[in-house]
C-alpha cells in the first residue's frame, strides 16, 4: 500500500502522497498542498526540496555514494573513458562497440566551428575570463543553428545538437584560452581521441610539433568522468529550469556554464588554488586561515571544503586526492602547494568547527593541483569542470524535456509594503 503523510493546517488534516525512489529515498509530494490548504512550503536554497524524479545519477551524501545510471563512479573512472560515460549518461546504458564507434565518429565529425565564431571571439578583450567567453560562444550557437530554437524539433535534430555540443565545446574552450594569451587558435586534430584533441588545441603551437603526454591525457579523462554529473546541483538545476521554458539547448547549457562559474560551485577549483597561493605567500601558517574560516565576522571560507549533500566524504575527492599524488609523481612535478593542501586538510579534519559541521574536502580541493601540474592555467580550471559536466547537463536537459516537465516557477512569501497610493514627486 502506498504511504501517505499528514499535515495539519488550521485544524484541517491534509493527506499527502509519499513518493519512493529505487534506492528507497522518500519525498512528500506537496504539489497539491496549496490547492487543498492555501499554503505553500518554504525552503530557501532548496535544501530539502526535490525538484524532479530522475533516473540519471544516484547520490547518497551520508554514505559518500555516487553512481551514474547505477555504475559506481570509481568503477567508471578506473575502467571507462569520458566519451563512453557521456553516452551512458545521455542515453541511459553503456554503448555496444557499434554504438560507441558511431557516437565517437559523429562527435569527431562535428569538432569544427563556423569560422564566423572567430569574429565573435576576437571581439572579447584579452582580459576576459574564459568562462564568460565560453558561455557566450555556446549561446552564440543558437545563431548558427537557429533550428535549435524550435521547441518541437524531432528526436534526430535534438541528437544532432547534443553531438554538436559535445564536439564543439572543447574547441571553444581551447580557443577561449588561446585568445586570452594572444595565440592563434588551433583547429581540432580529428586523428586524436576526445581528451587528447582538446589538449593539442589548448597547448599546441602551429609552428611546432605537439605530442600529447598520455599520462596527462589519461588523468584529464578521469577528471572529466568524475565531474560528468552530480544530480540536481546549482548549474544542473539552472539548465533544467532554463530548458523548462523550452529555450534552446544551447541557451540552457550556456546558462549552466554561468551558474557553474561562481566560487561556491565550480569556480571553487580556481578559488582553492588562489587560497593555497595566498597561504604560501603568507608563510604557510594554515592555522591562521582556519581561524579566519571559523570567524563569522570574516567572509573568508575554506575553499574546497564543505558540500550541500556530502556529509561524510566526497567520493570524487577521495579518487582525486590519490590521482594528484600519482600524476605529480609521474610528471615529476614537485608542487609545494600540495603539501600546504595536505596540511590544511589534516588540520581541518582535526578541528571541532569542521568536524561538527561535517565539512570535508570536496571535488575541487585537489583537482586544481592536478590541473596545475598539467600546465593548465588557473583561470581555465572551471572551464575544465564545464567540459566534464557537459554530458550531465545534456542528459538532465533531455530527461526534463522527454518527461514533459512543467516550467520551473517557484512561489514566494511576499514581505514588502501593502498597497499604497502613488505620491507625485513634488509631494514626497
Ligand atoms: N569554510 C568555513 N565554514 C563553512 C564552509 C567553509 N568552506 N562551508 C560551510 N561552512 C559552515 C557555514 O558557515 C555554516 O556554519 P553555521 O552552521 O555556523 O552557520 C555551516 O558550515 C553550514 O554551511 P552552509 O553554508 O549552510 O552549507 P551549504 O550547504 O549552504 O553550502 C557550500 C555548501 C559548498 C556552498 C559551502 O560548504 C561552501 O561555501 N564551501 C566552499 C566553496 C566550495 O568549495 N564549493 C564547491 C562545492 S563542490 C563543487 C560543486 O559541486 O559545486
Amino acid at each position: 500500500m502506498s504511504q501517505t503523510a499528514e499535515i495539519k493546517v488550521d485544524g484541517k488534516t491534509i493527506e499527502l502522497p509519499i513518493i519512493e525512489g529505487t534506492e528507497n529515498e522518500k519525498a512528500i509530494d506537496i504539489s497539491k498542498l496549496r490547492g487543498q490548504s492555501g499554503i505553500i512550503t518554504m525552503d530557501p536554497g532548496f535544501k530539502n526540496t526535490g525538484s524532479t524524479q530522475s533516473s540519471i545519477t544516484f547520490l547518497n551524501g551520508e554514505e559518500g555514494i555516487l553512481r551514474y545510471r547505477g555504475y559506481d563512479i570509481a568503477d567508471l573512472a578506473e575502467n571507462s573513458n569520458f566519451l563512453e560515460v557521456s553516452y551512458l549518461l545521455i542515453y541511459g546504458a553503456l554503448p555496444t562497440q557499434e554504438q560507441y564507434d558511431k557516437f565517437q565518429q559523429e562527435v569527431t565529425t562535428h569538432t569544427m566551428v563556423h569560422e564566423d565564431i572567430k569574429n565573435i571571439l576576437d571581439g572579447f578583450p584579452s582580459i576576459s575570463h574564459p568562462m564568460g567567453v565560453l558561455s557566450s560562444l555556446i549561446c552564440s550557437l543558437t545563431a548558427f543553428y537557429p533550428n535549435s530554437l524550435n521547441p518541437n524539433r524531432s528526436k534526430s535534430e535534438i541528437d544532432l545538437s547534443i553531438i554538436r555540443l559535445l564536439a564543439k565545446l572543447p574547441t571553444l574552450a581551447a580557443w577561449s584560452y588561446k585568445h586570452k594569451i594572444g595565440h592563434p587558435v588551433n583547429y581540432p586534430d580529428n586523428s586524436l581521441d576526445y581528451t587528447s584533441r582538446f589538449l593539442k588545441m589548448m597547448f599546441g603551437l602551429p609552428a611546432e610539433q605537439y605530442e600529447v603526454d598520455p599520462v596527462v591525457a589519461k588523468a584529464l579523462d578521469q577528471l572529466l568522468i568524475l565531474h560528468a554529473d552530480h544530480e540536481q546541483n546549482c548549474s544542473t538545476s539552472t539548465v533544467r529550469v532554463v530548458g523548462s521554458s523550452h529555450a534552446s539547448i544551447y541557451a540552457s547549457i550556456s546558462a549552466g556554464i554561468n551558474a557553474l562559474w561562481g566560487p561556491l560551485h565550480g569556480g571553487a577549483n580556481q578559488a582553492v588554488i588562489e587560497m593555497l597561493e595566498e597561504i604560501k605567500a603568507d608563510g604557510g601558517d594554515t592555522k591562521k586561515f582556519l581561524d579566519k574560516a571559523k570567524d563569522k565576522n570574516d567572509p573568508f571560507r575554506l575553499m574546497g571544503f564543505g558540500h550541500r549533500v556530502y556529509k561524510n566524504f566526497d567520493p570524487r575527492a577521495k579518487i582525486i586526492k590519490k590521482a594528484a599524488d600519482d600524476v605529480l609523481a609521474k610528471l615529476g612535478v614537485n608542487d609545494p602547494i600540495l603539501d600546504i593542501a595536505k596540511g590544511l586538510e589534516e588540520a581541518a579534519l582535526n578541528d571541532d568547527y569542521f568536524v561538527e559541521r561535517k565539512l570535508y574536502p570536496n571535488v575541487d580541493f585537489y583537482s586544481g593541483i592536478i590541473y596545475r601540474a598539467m600546465g593548465i592555467p588557473t583561470e581555465m580550471f572551471t572551464v575544465m569542470f564545464a567540459m566534464g559536466r557537459l554530458p550531465g547537463w545534456i542528459a538532465q536537459w533531455k530527461e526534463m524535456r522527454e518527461n514533459n516537465e512543467p516550467i520551473g516557477r517557484p512561489r514566494q512569501i511576499y514581505t514588502g509594503e501593502n498597497e499604497r497610493p502613488y505620491v507625485p514627486m513634488n509631494k514626497r
